[in-house]
C-alpha cells in the first residue's frame, strides 16, 4: 500500500534521472537537489560469481558498530498495530509537535498533513500547525506523490525534525494539502528511508542529512519487528544491537544502489520450487504488511495452501497453521523459511488469511515484495555504506 508506484512515467523519470545524476544533479519538476557524485563500485560490476562477490563484500565490510544497550538514544521504539503497521513517533517544529509515522524502506519522502488539509482523512490525524513553530521555513516548491492507490499533493517546507535524540534542523519535508485514498490509515505520515534519488518531492531525505552531518556513526539502520506484541519493535540508527537476532547476519548486495531491492534465487515449498523459478527481484519493504508477488504465482501458492477468496482476502482454516508446510525464500544461497504461522494472519474476528497478496504494480521482471510478515521473522539491516541488506533470524 505504501510503495511508491513504479508507473511508466516514473520509470522514464528514472532513466532521465540517470543522465542527470551523471552530471551531479538530480532535477525534479520544480526543484534541484545536488547529489554528490559517487564512484561506481567497479569491483561489484567486474565480479560476477555470487560466492566471490559475497567474500569480497565480507572482506571489505567495515565493522558494524554494535549498539550495546537497549536504551540507546539511537534505538527508536515502534508500536505494532495488529501486525499490519509499525509506527513510531517523530516531532516537527519548535516547540515540538508529535506525529506517528511509518518508517518506510520503499520510499524516500517524509511528509505529514498540514493543518490546511481539510479532507476527512487529514482531519482524522495530527496535522502540522506551521504557524505555531518558530523554526518553520516555507518554500515555493510543490510536490505530488502516489503510493499504490493513495495520492497526495502539497508543498515542501523546512523545519526541525526529531527522531528520538536524532535532530535534523532545517529538514525539508512535504506538507500534504490535498489527498485521496488515505482513509482509515492508522498513522499521521510516512518517513521514507530509501535512496535520495527516489524522492518525489525532491527534498533531501532525513537519513541522508543525518548521515552527512555525522549525527550517526555508520550509515546503517535496522528493524526488529515484534510478533503479536504491541511493544518491543524498534528501528535503530547508526548500528545494530545483536541481541535482536540469532546467528550471523547474511549480507546480500543490492541489485542496484538506489532501491532496497535484492536478487532472490527461488521460492520453494517441500523442496519444490513454487515461484521465482528463474530467479527474481525482491524489494525489502517495511511499509508493506504482506508478501506480494505476481498474481499468477500468488494464485498458485493460494491453490497449494487451499485458501478461499472472500472480499479481497484469501482465507484458510486457522487449524491449517498446524499442518501446512513452510514456504522458503532462498536468497544468495541461504534459506529463509517461513512457517505457516508466519505466513497466515489472524484478523480481529479470529479468522485466518494468507499473508500472500497480488502485487498490482506491473513490473518487467518477476518482483516480490518482502513486507512485515517476512521481516518479523528476519531482523533486517539496511547498509547504505555498502549498498547491501543484512538478514538474520530475529529473536
Ligand atoms: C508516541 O507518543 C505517544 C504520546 O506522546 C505515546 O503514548 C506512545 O507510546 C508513543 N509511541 C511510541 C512507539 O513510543
Ligand atoms: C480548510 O478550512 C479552513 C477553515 O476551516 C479554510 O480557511 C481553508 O481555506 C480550508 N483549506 C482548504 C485547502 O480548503
Ligand atoms: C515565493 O514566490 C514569491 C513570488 O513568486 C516570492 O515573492 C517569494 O519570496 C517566494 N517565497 C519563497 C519562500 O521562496
Ligand atoms: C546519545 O546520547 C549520548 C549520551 O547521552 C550523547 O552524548 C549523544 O550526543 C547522543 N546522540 C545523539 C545522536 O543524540
Ligand atoms: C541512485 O543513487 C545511487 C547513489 O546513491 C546511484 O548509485 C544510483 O545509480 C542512482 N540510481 C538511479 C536510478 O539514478
Amino acid at each position: 500500500m505504501l510503495r511508491t508506484q513504479t508507473s511508466l512515467s516514473t520509470w522514464s523519470q528514472k532513466i532521465h534521472m540517470k543522465w542527470l545524476v551523471l552530471l551531479g544533479l538530480v532535477a525534479f519538476s520544480e526543484c534541484i537537489v545536488k547529489i554528490p557524485l559517487r564512484r561506481v563500485k567497479t569491483m561489484r560490476n567486474a565480479i560476477s560469481g555470487k560466492n566471490t562477490l559475497n567474500n569480497i563484500l565480507k572482506e571489505h565490510a567495515y565493522r558494524l558498530p554494535q549498539i550495546s544497550f537497549r536504551g540507546s538514544n539511537l534505538t527508536h521504539p515502534l508500536r505494532n498495530i495488529r501486525d499490519l503497521f509499525y509506527v513510531g513517533n517523530i516531532t516537527i517544529g519548535t516547540p515540538p509537535q508529535e506525529f506517528q509515522v511509518i518508517f518506510d524502506t520503499g520510499s524516500s519522502d517524509l511528509w505529514v498533513a498540514s493543518i490546511f488539509c481539510n479532507s476527512s482523512s487529514c482531519a482524522a490525524h495530527v496535522r502540522f500547525r506551521h504557524h505555531q513553530s518558530s523554526t518553520f521555513r516555507p518554500t515555493n516548491k510543490t510536490f505530488r506523490i502516489t503510493y499504490g492507490s493513495g495520492r497526495m499533493k502539497g508543498v515542501v517546507v523546512h523545519d526541525t525534525v526529531r527522531i528520538g535524540d536524532l535532530v535534523s534542523t532545517d529538514q525539508p519535508f512535504g506538507l500534504c494539502l490535498k489527498d485521496s485514498g488515505f482513509k482509515g490509515i492508522p498513522f499521521d505520515g510516512i518517513l521514507g528511508l530509501s535512496y535520495p534519488n527516489k524522492t518525489f518531492s525532491g527534498a533531501f531525505p532525513i537519513f541522508d542529512k543525518l548521515k552527512n552531518e555525522g549525527a550517526i556513526s555508520e550509515p546503517v539502520f535496522a528493524f526488529y519487528l515484534s510478533k503479536d506484541e504491541q511493544e518491543g519493535s524498534v528501528v535503530m540508527f547508526g548500528g545494530v544491537d545483536h541481541r535482536y537476532y540469532e546467528g550471523e547476519l547474511n549480507w546480500v548486495p543490492l541489485i542496484e544502489a538506489g532501491d532496497w531491492i535484492i536478487h532472490m534465487d527461488r521460492i520453494s515449498m517441500k523442496r519444490t520450487v513454487i515461484a521465482c523459478s528463474d530467479g527474481c527481484e525482491a524489494l525489502v519493504h517495511t511499509g508493506t504488511s504482506h508478501i506480494e508477488g505476481p498474481g499468477r504465482l500468488v494464485n498458485n501458492i493460494h491453490r497449494l495452501i487451499r485458501t478461499r477468496p472472500f472480499d479481497s482476502k484469501h482465507y484458510v482454516s486457522c487449524f491449517a497453521t498446524k499442518y501446512l508446510p513452510s514456504i522458503t525464500f532462498i536468497i544468495n544461497g541461504i534459506k529463509y523459511p517461513m512457517t505457516a504461522r508466519a505466513y497466515i494472519f489472524k484478523d480481529s474476528r479470529g479468522r485466518c488469511y494468507s499473508a500472500f497478496k497480488e502485487n498490482t504494480v506491473r513490473t518487467s521482471r518477476e518482483t516480490w515484495i518482502l513486507g512485515d510478515a517476512f521481516l518479523r521473522r528476519y531482523f533486517s539491516v539496511f547498509d547504505r555504506g555498502n549498498d547491501r541488506i543484512g538478514l538474520a533470524q530475529a529473536v
